[in-house]
């Protein structure tokens, strides 16, 4: 099975599906599903797409993750799309969890990796319509808050910059990061986790995504977890993590994403524009997601089909 966060993972899940179904590496599918989304100029807060930092470039961070002694991740590289992928060369070529900004570029291109560009058109264009509405600040917040208009959060119409999203799912822009959980027919477990961060964020800005135990995290012993959402509130709770040791006591995939949330909701002020979204998934394939709000689906394949699934539980009715 792979579970992907946000409705445009169905193509991410159909994509890395047939080699997952054919006995495959659950790493390589997870991977194969960030690099689907980090392609995508419509899902702006992903790869090529996301949108800008204040300065107006595009950063990007990701985590992979085995288990707990199989993991690593890369953070505010400006240079490489495809940052799950590099994620996975820290993990496997190196000793180290977590490579940094330009560094991390400069172990990309050691490894053969690419570089190109990462600022798209359409979110060069939205940048700059920002900047002209007074960049930082007080702008920045109505950025936000245009992501709470009705019409933004109504079925089907998302809020969405550049794409359309699915009936059932509201866009709460700049929380579209993929977290993606795989199991293979041998009963390993993966996931990754990539994002752009948040929209106009400080130069330098890192959120949940990169860092394990807060976007991701893995142990095939209790199970896996992965979130989405505003990256402060997540990283309050050390969400993945949360998820998992809940599950390591006993808890059912949605009691444990439902407690994850709850912390969240708990340890910090909740703003209209916040959304966090916990996935769970035990060693067994039992999925299930929590989110503060209602307006987020998880994209499921299993041999059964695809599916798309609204969280099990909510915190908020808002
Ligand atoms: N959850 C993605 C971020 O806040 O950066």
């Amino acid at each position: 099975m792979i579970a992907s966060t946000w409705s445009f993972a169905e193509r991410c899940n159909e994509a890395a599906w047939p080699a997952l179904a054919a006995g495959g590496d659950p790493m390589d599918a997870v991977v194969e599903a960030c690099r689907v989304a980090e392609e995508d100029p419509s899902i702006d807060s992903v790869g090529f797409g996301g949108l800008p930092d204040a300065d107006g470039a595009v950063t990007v961070d990701a985590c992979v993750m085995r288990s707990p002694a199989s993991c690593g991740g890369v953070c505010a590289m400006r240079r490489h799309l495809h940052a799950a992928r590099v994620a996975r060369l820290v993990m496997e070529r190196t000793s180290h969890h977590l490579i940094a900004g330009d560094a991390a570029d400069r172990f990309a291109e050691r490894h053969g990796v690419e570089a190109r560009e990462l600022v798209a058109p359409a979110a060069r264009e939205a940048w700059e319509r920002w900047r002209a509405g007074g960049g930082d600040g007080e702008a920045s917040r109505q950025v936000r808050d245009r992501a709470l208009r009705p019409e933004d959060r109504g079925p089907g119409s998302g809020g969405a910059l550049f794409g359309a999203h699915a009936a059932g799912e509201s866009r709460w822009r700049h929380h579209d990061t993929i977290g993606t959980i795989a199991i293979g027919s041998d009963g390993r477990m993966a996931g990754a986790c990539s994002t752009s961060g948040v929209p106009y964020k400080l130069p330098g800005r890192v959120g949940d995504s990169p860092i394990v135990g807060h976007g991701l995290y893995v142990d095939p012993a209790a199970g896996a977890a992965t979130a989405t959402g505003t990256g402060e509130l997540i990283s309050s709770a050390c969400g993945a993590f949360l998820a998992v040791e809940c599950m390591r006591r006993g808890a059912s995939p949605l009691e444990a994403a439902h407690e994850a949330v709850a912390r969240i909701a708990a340890v910090r002020a909740i703003e209209p524009h916040h959304q966090a979204v916990i996935v769970a998934v035990a060693p067994d394939g039992r999925v299930a997601a929590a989110a503060l709000r209602q307006g987020f689906l998880l994209a499921v394949r299993t041999p059964a089909g695809a599916r798309l699934e609204p969280p099990g539980a909510t915190v908020r009715d808002d």
